[in-house]
């Protein structure tokens, strides 16, 4: 197979495996912060936000495709090397447009449609429920999505779980289920003092973790599947998502109920949209791009893994910054998912491992 790319020596695999950790932590504070903390009467458009974090992750991916060109698609490339200045030869650059146009357009670019559209409802579920529950309480209820994720690996991939791994995966819906019983009997200040509401939050992080698994799991078999390079992948990705980004942006009410506009068609797609809106937009995009790299070079399990312990790093910044009171069953819930999760990536001796290292690439 061939050499997995390095960063100063480091594989790539963890480097973005432990970025994605601290970036997931992150994402869910200034989420939550922007959304319910900064300005709750005079909150941002989240579709708007969603469509802003699509626009952005479509033109970086298109930009490193269009760099990457002669590496996977030498096949369009004319006549033997070229002289280096005629790069910027407008002809050549026509050339290049061309060859990236026909990796993109390829016949096998409808596949990325259903994961853009489950990706594009999950991006939204996951503003409903981090504006109605504790930053910490979405965080660890989010983890359900490995289970999801399994259970799509199975189904659609193949993988072989083994017993260990069906057992972590029961005490990963143990652990979160335990967090919940506190969120539901305990109101901290914070979501008494704003319209927060934790079933409506719950139903949304259900919803997510089907459509992240299944987004998640298809985009991997895509992906490992056919030979098209993963920024092709992400820009075929960002360009279906457009459409169904537009329409909450184009139908929707305004998220706040003070706001006496009927619609975002009448107020401005920008209202509101201040340094915090703009800080979780650009932490969702490097998010994005972080989760294919990972979806590439390791597996969407192991994905759960690096989200998993972003849990520790959000739920102590959550006690300093949004004065999250733990409970003892916060405390055993988290501790029994990060078991959970530990359990999962134990390695096995015998060969019905299928998911651990099985980057074909
Ligand atoms: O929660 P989960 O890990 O499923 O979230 C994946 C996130 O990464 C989604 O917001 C999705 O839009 C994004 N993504 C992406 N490009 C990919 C795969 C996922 O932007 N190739």
């Amino acid at each position: 197979s061939p050499a997995v790319p390095s960063i100063c020596g480091l594989p790539l695999k963890y480097v973005s495996l432990v970025t994605l950790a601290v970036q997931n932590a992150s994402l869910t504070l200034i989420m939550h912060y922007s959304r319910v903390s900064a300005a709750p009467a005079h909150t941002y458009s989240a579709a708007a936000a969603v469509l802003m974090v699509e626009l952005l992750k479509g033109l970086i991916s298109l930009v490193i495709a269009f760099a990457r060109l002669d590496s996977y698609a030498p096949q369009y490339q004319p006549l033997g090397p070229q002289p280096a200045t005629s790069l910027w030869n407008p002809w050549m650059l026509l050339s290049r447009f061309r060859r990236l146009g026909k990796e993109v357009f390829r016949s096998d670019c409808w596949k990325l449609s259903i994961p853009a559209i489950l990706y594009v409802i999950q991006n939204n579920l996951q503003f409903v429920a981090v504006s109605n529950l504790e930053a910490a309480t979405f965080q660890v209820s989010y983890q359900m999505k490995i289970l999801t994720t399994a259970a799509f690996s199975v189904v659609l991939l193949r993988k072989k779980l083994s017993p260990v791994k069906w057992l972590a995966l029961l005490f990963l819906a143990i652990g979160v289920g335990i967090v919940q019983i506190q969120s539901g009997t305990h109101k901290s200040s914070e979501s008494a003092e704003r319209d927060m509401n934790a079933f409506k939050g719950f139903m949304a992080v259900v919803a997510a973790c089907f459509t992240s698994g299944l987004a998640g799991v298809y985009f991997e078999m895509v992906l490992k599947n056919s030979p098209a390079d993963l920024w092709v992948r992400n820009v075929q990705l960002s360009l279906f998502s457009l459409l169904p980004a537009l329409v909450p942006v184009l139908f929707s009410g305004p998220s706040n109920a003070s706001s006496t506009t009927s619609g975002l068609l009448n107020t401005s797609l920008f209202e509101n949209f201040g340094v915090w809106a703009w800080a979780t937009v650009l932490t969702q995009v490097l998010g994005g791009l972080l989760t294919a790299l990972v979806i590439k070079y390791a597996d969407n399990i192991l994905k759960g893994f690096a989200t998993s312990l972003s849990i520790v790093i959000s739920f102590l910044a959550s006690v300093a910054l949004f004065h999250l009171q733990i409970t003892v069953s916060f405390v055993l819930g988290a501790s029994v998912v990060l078991v959970a999760t530990w359990l999962y990536n134990q390695p096995e001796s015998s060969s019905t491992s299928g998911s651990q290292g099985n980057s074909r690439e």
